[in-house]
């Protein structure tokens, strides 16, 4: 695979935010030598990429997506990694999640893989959540609430069981397998190609493709992630005092992470996970000077943008999805401790603009959840440990 290296970073404290990478060539051949690039071009060899997949899983969080959909991403899924499904679909009338199993079932039979299926409600998860004190998954009745977020954080703990060492974020409602297959790529070339150990790679596409009147439209950018970038960008520029525009993947559900910056990030739960993943690292490593805090003495942390060649087409979930992911992608930045007070207008102005908030109303605050690093690994680890074998398909 063939990437731009990067040529642009930004920086806040410990946090190097580079500025978009794009996919030179998909597939650059099996020569393995890789001295004599063309001057911003890196090269990542077929070895390397799937010995960086060997090392990595994937996480799939899927709630009641059509079976086809499903079907087409694991297919997509490179053969090196390990594949684990977090399920929070129905039961009932229907059972979705039985439905997904044997889809899986039969994959992993065709293809000889293993693969890890598990429901975000089993009580052996919840337990095994309950005694390592993650409270911050559990609903009153101590059962794992719903979201995606909470089906990611379950995902980055079995990642960690697993001992992988790096773990990537696909979503379920993809509907080429073959878009599947370059993310995952990505993930592998970009993680490779970091600098620094605690790292993140998130995706920016080409295109969404939208079906308007005259034909099939290929938009560039998304309406949530514009504003929610523009929200995060307006954020760094007035924190460093100087104007950027360097964040363009502010809400990229897909994203891969080195199992050590995952462990290391509290989150917020739902929709907002994604903005929230940077601003738990400008709040705990961004120097910022009212804050006072650069936790893991400036060794760095970095974030590599990477734009892929496919356009993305996942499910279309309607308006009012749309407007509940707006909502809780803003209120995360404003609630932010490292928000600027211009960056807070500006929010309120685009919230009510769009009849979303009404005047003198805030947006509201995400629920936020602690690093996993945080909890009792081990007793989670005895308890799901033990019971693996309910979870894995072979
Ligand atoms: P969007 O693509 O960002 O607009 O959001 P989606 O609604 O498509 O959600 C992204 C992924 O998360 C999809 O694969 C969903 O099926 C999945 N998802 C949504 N809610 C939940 C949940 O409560 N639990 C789990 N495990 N996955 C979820
Ligand atoms: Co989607």
């Amino acid at each position: 695979m063939r990437i731009e290296t990067f040529r642009y970073t930004e920086r806040l404290g410990a946090v190097l935010l580079r500025d978009i990478q794009k996919i030179i060539e998909l597939d650059s051949g099996i020569d393995i030598q890789e001295n004599d690039e063309a001057r911003g071009v890196c090269k990542v060899s077929e070895a390397t990429i799937h010995e960086m997949q060997r090392k990595m899983v994937i996480v799939i969080p899927i709630r009641n997506e059509k079976i086809r959909l499903f079907e087409n991403c694991i297919s997509g899924v490179p053969h090196e990694c390990l594949k684990i499904i977090v399920s929070n679909s129905d039961t009932e009338p229907i059972n979705r999640f039985e439905l997904e199993k044997e889809t899986l079932q039969q994959f992993c039979e065709f293809s000889k893989r293993r693969a890890i299926i598990v429901h975000q409600k089993n009580p052996i998860i919840s337990k095994a959540l309950q005694e390592a004190g993650y409270v911050d998954l559990l609903d009153e009745e101590g059962i794992v609430r719903d979201g995606k977020a909470e089906g990611m954080i379950i995902g980055i703990l079995l990642t960690k069981l697993l001992n992988k060492e790096y773990l990537g974020f696909i979503d379920a409602d993809n509907y080429f397998p073959g878009t599947v297959l370059e993310y995952a790529r990505a993930y592998a070339a970009g993680l490779y190609m970091a600098k620094y150990e605690q790292c993140m790679v998130r995706i920016l596409w080409r295109y969404k493709p939208k079906i308007h009147e005259q034909g099939l439209y290929f938009k560039r950018w998304g309406r949530v992630s514009e504003i929610t970038n523009r929200c995060l960008n307006s954020l760094i520029s007035y924190v460093s005092g100087f104007e950027t525009d360097v964040i363009k993947t502010g809400n990229a559900g897909e994203h891969a992470m080195a199992l050590s910056l995952a462990e290391a990030l509290p989150y917020a739960s739902g929709y907002a996970i994604e903005p929230q993943e940077l601003l738990s690292l400008f709040e705990e490593y961004g120097d910022i000077p009212h804050l006072g805090t650069h936790k893991n003495g400036f060794k760095g942390i970095e974030i590599l943008q990477i734009e892929t060649r496919n356009p993305h087409l996942h499910e279309n979930k309607g308006q009012e999805h749309i407007n509940k992911m707006l909502v809780s992608s803003l209120g995360s930045i404003y609630h932010s401790d490292v928000c600027p007070e211009e960056t807070k207008n500006l929010i309120l102005e685009e919230l009510q603009r769009q009849g979303l908030l009404k005047l003198g109303d805030e947006p509201p605050r995400p629920k936020l959840i602690s690093a996993p690093q945080t909890v009792d690994f081990e007793k989670f680890a005895n308890i799901v440990g033990d019971n693996l074998d309910k979870f894995l398909i072979r």
